[in-house]
């Protein structure tokens, strides 16, 4: 059954558009992993500071591979993911981890 993995990143108001750019530079990474189905970078359209990663998978074991992979650790070293990136900080202050699973729902 499909899981839910949200990564819920706070970014400063004036960070927002260097996030939106490191995602896209990146947005193909995970393509290939094995049982990943999809994510969106859902960006706040109120005044709220917390972006959203909604990311899909087959299963907690098709995660779970990909956070203990060499790609994950790489894509979110700090300052690196393209090796001719200069050196940065990371653009968020705080990021959360949150866990759904499908209850319900529809689609036309
Ligand atoms: C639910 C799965 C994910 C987790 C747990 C996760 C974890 C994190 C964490 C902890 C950060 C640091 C946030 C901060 O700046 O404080 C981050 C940033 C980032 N993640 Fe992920 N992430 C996930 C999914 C993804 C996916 C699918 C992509 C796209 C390939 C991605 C690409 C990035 C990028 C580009 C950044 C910004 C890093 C920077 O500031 O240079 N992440 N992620």
């Amino acid at each position: 059954m499909t899981v839910i993995k949200i990564n819920a990143i706070t970014v400063p108001a004036d960070s927002g558009d260097e996030l939106a750019r490191r995602f896209a530079a990146r947005a193909g990474a995970v393509d290939d992993q094995e049982g990943f189905e999809g994510f969106e970078l859902l960006k706040p359209t109120d005044d709220r500071t917390t972006w959203l990663v909604v990311t899909r998978w087959r299963d907690e074991e098709a995660f779970d591979a990909w956070v203990s992979s060499r790609a994950f650790g790489q894509g979110h070293q700090q300052g690196s993911g393209d090796e001719s990136e200069p050196k940065r900080g990371p653009v968020g202050t705080h990021s959360e981890l949150w866990s759904y699973e499908i209850a319900g729902g529809s689609r036309p």
